[in-house]
């Protein structure tokens, strides 16, 4: 199977999860990348049987609104009871590396408002130790050479992603070289940072049950 068919595989999975849960007034939480926008897709589907959903990012809302889903702001919403979203990584431990696609702050944010976590990936995501993918940290524009010098104290290499601007106006460096061997502690270290908005490492929060894409099938983890 191809690594487009697995995240497929996922997000039908992340179907099954939620479809006997969904109500009238249910309004979902959606992630941002390639494997949410599979999962939005088969979303479609179900539209009428559920009241809507709160985004992760522009490129989300768009594409729900594209589907006749109706996109709620989280201020009006309060708790969603799942939150959907893929992964850069992610270990034995459900903690996750996001924001290969800038959104983590928003994911973050949703994420903390979410009863459930699901998250969708194909095999190749799971790893044994965090850190082999860039950390993505988002920072305050005027705040970026501050904080980059601050993460190579902490050991890390970090390195601007040009061109790049989140949905919150800011800017994103990516941590290379930097093996996680405590991502409770390495987030915490991290957001502690003045200028930094938030890092990619959620670990205080990880994901409630990981759907796992591989050639055997999904597997359902914890
Ligand atoms: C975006 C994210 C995505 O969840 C992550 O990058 C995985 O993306 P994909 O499903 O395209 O592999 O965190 O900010």
């Amino acid at each position: 199977m191809t690594q487009d068919q697995l995240k497929d595989a996922v997000a039908a999975a992340a179907i099954d999860e939620i479809k006997p849960w969904l109500e009238r007034g249910t309004v979902l939480g959606i992630g941002t990348g390639s494997t949410a926008n599979l999962f939005i897709d088969r979303l479609a589907a179900l539209r009428d049987d559920f009241k809507g959903a709160v985004a992760s990012s522009e490129a989300s809302a768009e594409r729900l609104r594209g589907h006749g889903i109706e996109v709620f702001e989280l201020n009006s919403v309060g708790t969603v009871p799942f939150y959907i979203d893929g992964a850069d990584e992610v270990n034995a431990h459900l903690h996750m590396i996001k924001g290969g696609g800038a959104a983590l702050t928003r994911e973050k944010i949703v994420a903390a408002c979410a009863e459930k976590f699901i998250c969708i990936a194909d095999a190749s995501k799971k790893v044994e130790r965090l850190g082999e993918f860039p950390l993505p940290v988002e920072v305050i524009p005027m705040a970026r050479s501050y904080v980059a010098r601050e993460l190579v104290k902490l050991g890390a290499d970090p390195v601007y992603r040009e061109g790049v601007v989140t949905d919150n106006g800011n800017q994103i460096l990516d941590c290379f070289d930097f093996m996680i061997d405590d991502p409770v502690a390495i987030e915490a270290r991290i957001n502690a940072i003045v200028g930094v908005v938030t890092n990619g490492l959620f670990a205080a929060r990880g994901a409630d049950v990981l759907l796992l894409g591989g050639e055997q099938g999904v597997e359902r983890l914890p």
